[in-house]
């Protein structure tokens, strides 16, 4: 094994101020890590989900964040990296053509004719960078990924450590702050499946919307207290919200929803010149915000006449 090679200079110099953070220190107790996530990221996670998180990472085991569109998993998932290792993480949204050469790293063809296949003409990339700099990784959506994919990121993260043949080179894990979280979305008709193999060896944790008074605390922590949202305009948007889950619309609102309609109205209200959101800076932004797909137009417009009692 050699020592500080010209690939560990190099990741230093392209990710090293990619991954600082402000924090001072990791943040390993879970109850400290639930203050910070609302306090420093505004988020309203869980103790349960923070705990197990951490309790899979001392136990060297990758963590899949599971359930519908805006609840909060990619968000969650990064904030809970950063605090874990002290760093912040990297994120590999994926898609179906991902490779080890996109994640690992890869020789640059011009660099590799003039100095060879060696350190100098191989760019490594965010996953070898991760391992190096002792930080997470976010691996976002791992349906649309490959299952050869799947199971490369699998090896890594049991074993703690990647090799690169055509450098004969093994980069291993420096501390525990090399950690992995998949995403995933189950309902997505578009995706993989996950193997047996996959889901045998994370451990799983189950996102799914909050209870009522945790998704109206997260607006009234997202949306600030100014133009004011009155508390009956809340509850309606909320009713709206769960309403429309319950339907078969095809894009269903998620808590990322509810944030940006209260968000949306609120600058309404604002370009009015008012200092409290109405009704109709509610009703007006909805459709924009709600109906995101042709076909779910007619019965987003149904719900929200029926919560609000005027037409969209
Ligand atoms: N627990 C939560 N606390 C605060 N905001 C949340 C929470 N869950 C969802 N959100 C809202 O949803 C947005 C992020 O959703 P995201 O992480 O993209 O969800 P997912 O990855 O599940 O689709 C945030 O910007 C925020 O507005
Ligand atoms: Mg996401």
């Amino acid at each position: 094994m050699q020592e500080a090679s010209a690939i560990e200079r190099l990741v230093h110099e392209i990710y090293g101020e990619a991954v600082k953070s402000d924090l001072t220190q990791p943040v390993r107790d879970p109850f400290r890590a639930v203050e910070l996530l609302e306090k420093r990221y505004k988020l309203v996670v869980d103790k349960r989900i923070v705990a197990v998180t951490f309790a899979a990472f001392m136990a060297s085991r990758p963590v899949l964040f599971e359930g519908p569109p805006g609840t909060g998993k990619t968000e969650v998932g990064e904030a809970l990296l950063e605090l874990w290792s002290g760093k912040r993480p990297f994120i590999l949204p994926c898609s179906e053509n991902y490779d080890e050469y996109k994640v690992i790293g890869d020789f640059h063809p011009i660099m590799a004719l003039r100095k060879g296949f060696n350190e100098e003409s191989f760019i490594p990339r965010p996953l070898l960078a991760a391992i190096i700099l002792d930080t997470g990784v976010l691996v976002d959506e791992i349906r649309r990924s490959n299952e050869d994919f799947q199971n490369l990121l699998l090896d890594i993260s049991d074993k703690r450590r990647i090799i690169v043949p055509e450098l004969r080179r093994m980069f291993k894990a420096r501390g525990y702050g090399f950690q992995i979280i998949f995403t995933s979305n189950p309902e997505d008709i578009a995706q993989n499946e996950l193997s047996d193999a996959f889901l045998r060896r994370v451990v799983r944790v189950d996102f799914n919307y909050p209870p009522r008074d945790v998704e109206a605390k997260i607006i009234r922590l997202r949306a600030g207290s100014r133009p004011r949202i009155p508390t009956n305009i809340t509850n309606m948007i909320l009713d709206t919200i769960n309403a429309l889950r319950k339907t078969g619309i095809q894009h269903k609102p998620g808590t990322a929803e509810a944030v940006l309609w209260a968000r949306m109205a609120q600058e309404l209200a604002r370009l009015r010149g008012s200092d409290v959101v109405s009704i109709n800076d509610v009703v007006e932004t909805s459709m924009p915000v709600l109906a995101k797909r042709v076909e779910d137009e007619d019965e987003v417009r149904e719900v929200v006449s029926k919560h609000f009692g005027v037409e969209p």
